[in-house]
This record gives C-alpha cells, structure tokens and sequence, in this order.
C-alpha cells in the first residue's frame, strides 16, 4: 500500500507538472483527491491493514495528500501568473508611440469676422440682434423707403417665395423691425448680422447668398459726424490704425445724404495702384442718415429722432483684409482654404 501510495504521489505530480490550462487542474484535482478520486480509493482499503501498519500508512497518506495538495497549489499560482502575463501583453500599450492627431475644426473666416465686428460694436454700447432670412416684401423694401414700383428695388434681384415673401436681400429689414419694436419710444443702436441673398449669377465677386452687417443708431440728436467717427473706429480696427476714409456722396432709399466709405489703399498708401484701380481709395460700405420716412414709418417723430445707419458685407471686408481674390472660396467649404484661417 505504502509503494501504492508513493506510485500515485509520482504519477499525480507528473499530470500536474504537465497539465495544461486551470480547467486540467481542476480535472486532476478532482481525480486524485476528489470523493472518488484515486487516493480516496487507496484509503478506502485501510480497513484491511493490521493496527500497526494503519497509522504509518495514515501518515504516508497524509504526506501524499499534502504534497499533492502544495503541488496543485503551486501550478495554479503558475497558471494564473502565465495568464496574467499573457493578459498584459496582449494590452500592452506602446507610450513611446507617436499619438494619432485629432482633428479639431475651427471657426469659419466669415465668423471670425462677423464676431471681432460684433465685439468691437458691443464695445460702443450696440446691440447685436437677429432678424428672418425669409422677410416680407414689407420689410425687405417697403418699411425701408422703396415702395412696389420704385425702381431702386432693382439695385437687388430677388428671389421670391411669394409675391410678398423673399428671401431678403440685406440685412436692412432689421433696422425696421427694431425700430417697431422699440415702438418709437426709445434710442435704438444695434447691429445685425447675416445671411442675404441676391439673384446674382457667381463669379469672383458676386454670390448668391452673402454675408451684411446692418447698423442702426437713432436717438434724439444723432449726427452725421457720429457717423463719421463710428465708421472711422470701425475701418482703424479693421485695417490698422494708419488708414483713412472718405465719406462719398451716394444714394440709397433709406437714407438722407447717403454715403459710401472708402478706405485708403493699403497697397499703395493712397497712390494708386492696381487694387484700388489707381484711385488710391477701396469702398467698403454703405451709410447715411436714416430716411426721414423710414423713421415715420416705423413710428419715430422725425422732428425728435435722427440716426445712421450703414451696411457692410464681411465677405468682401475677409476679401480685402487677406487677399482673397474670389468671394466662391468662403462657401464651397474646401478645407484647405478654411483652415488656413483657424486660430489655434
Ligand atoms: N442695404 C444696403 C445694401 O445691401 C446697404 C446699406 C446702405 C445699408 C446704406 C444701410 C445704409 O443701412 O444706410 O446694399
């Protein structure tokens, strides 16, 4: 019994110094030292052994239970360390390898513009409001001094929706719209920003949808050389504090002198050159005082209120500030183009 004994501690060390996987183990656990298992059965067989022999061999088989016992032990804190060896170097992560770049988009250039201009006019106490890109016959025209049949209105090819709705063609409604809203009680200095549209065929300088910046003062004692110095901040802001404008004499609807700003060329520095067509000078918006009948018409007395209002396109302000010879560039969104322009 006792060679027994020592033949089943050799062949059960053996499997398990050989055995593969936790699941192995566990079978030869179970068939060595389980209910049924091997030296269960051995001792089963003690009861024929004489009194002396039973402790020796009850020993024996304890030493051989023990060892079995370490032995299991010891490969399945062998197996768990292969396993979790094996574990880390599946999830190894290489730390010295290069990160991948993460793309982050940037703000368009039109919307830089439009935010530096809403902040440097925040910064004069306007407001900045919105207004419908789908405007009313009313507002688009009418409210802003150009009755139906009045031929100005083909400054603007329209698109039309209805025969009283259009897509707006500036930016203008809103300065009728606020004015109606303040009920003619108040002073009101806004600016608006947005989208308009012509029915222009594009080219280089010309886009069917386009960007304006509308501005609007009015209040009791507005001047045209308030005017002036608004229009004058805004271009040194714009162009660098080395620029000059010039008011011209124009015409609008909607205001009573109108004007169009000019910048002197920066190319040139007001000599003449090919990019201010040897004027010297670069237009760059339009203005004037509010029409007397744009303020009565939005419910403002003429005699107690005056104001300015002026139009800008960001388009064409992106175009001369940097040198962009084709409006197209800033709507048929080529990366490449836009993202010179991101600002980290
Ligand atoms: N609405 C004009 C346009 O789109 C621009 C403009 C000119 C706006 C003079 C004004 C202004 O408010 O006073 O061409």
């Amino acid at each position: 019994m006792k060679e027994q004994l020592q033949a089943l501690q050799k062949e059960a060390l053996d499997k398990i110094q050989t055995v593969e996987g936790s699941q192995g183990l566990q079978d030869v656990k179970v068939a060595y030292l389980g209910k049924k298992g091997s030296l269960t059965g051995i001792l089963r067989g003690m009861g024929k052994l004489s009194a002396e022999e039973r402790p020796v061999v009850g020993e024996i088989a304890n030493q051989v239970r023990q060892a079995i016992t370490e032995a299991i032990e010891e490969k399945q804190d062998q197996l768990e360390q292969v396993a979790m060896e094996q574990k880390l170097a599946k999830e190894a992560i290489d730390v010295t390898l290069p990160g991948r770049p993460v793309n982050v988009g940037g703000k368009h250039l039109l919307t830089q513009m439009i935010e530096d201009i809403e902040d440097l006019f925040i910064g004069m106490g306007f407001e900045v409001r919105e207004g419908p890109e789908v405007e009313t016959d009313y507002f688009n025209f009418e409210a802003l001094n150009l009755p139906k049949d009045h031929p100005a209105r083909d400054m603007q090819d329209s698109f039309y929706i209805t025969n009283e709705l259009l897509l707006r063609t500036h930016t203008s409604p809103v300065q009728a719209r606020t004015m109606r809203e303040y009920e003619g009680q108040k002073p009101v200095k806004m600016i608006c920003p947005g989208k308009v549209y012509r029915r222009d065929t594009d080219d280089a300088t010309h886009s069917h949808q386009f960007t304006q910046i509308e501005g609007l003062y009015v209040d009791k004692n507005v001047r045209m050389s308030d005017l002036k110095g608004v229009l004058d901040t805004f271009a040194k802001h714009m162009f660098g504090e080395d620029r000059d404008i010039r008011l011209r004499p124009s015409f609008f609807p909607f205001t009573e002198p109108s004007v169009e700003m000019d910048i002197s060329c920066k190319m040139c520095d007001g000599k003449g050159c090919s990019v201010c067509k040897q004027s010297g000078w670069i237009e760059i918006l339009g203005a004037g005082m509010v029409h007397p009948k744009v303020l009565e018409m939005a419910g403002y007395d003429p005699s107690v209120y005056t104001g300015f209002a002026f139009g800008m396109g960001p388009d064409r302000i992106a175009m001369l500030k940097y040198g962009i010879s084709d409006i197209r560039h800033f709507y048929i969104n080529d990366k490449r183009f836009l993202t010179q322009y991101h600002q980290a």
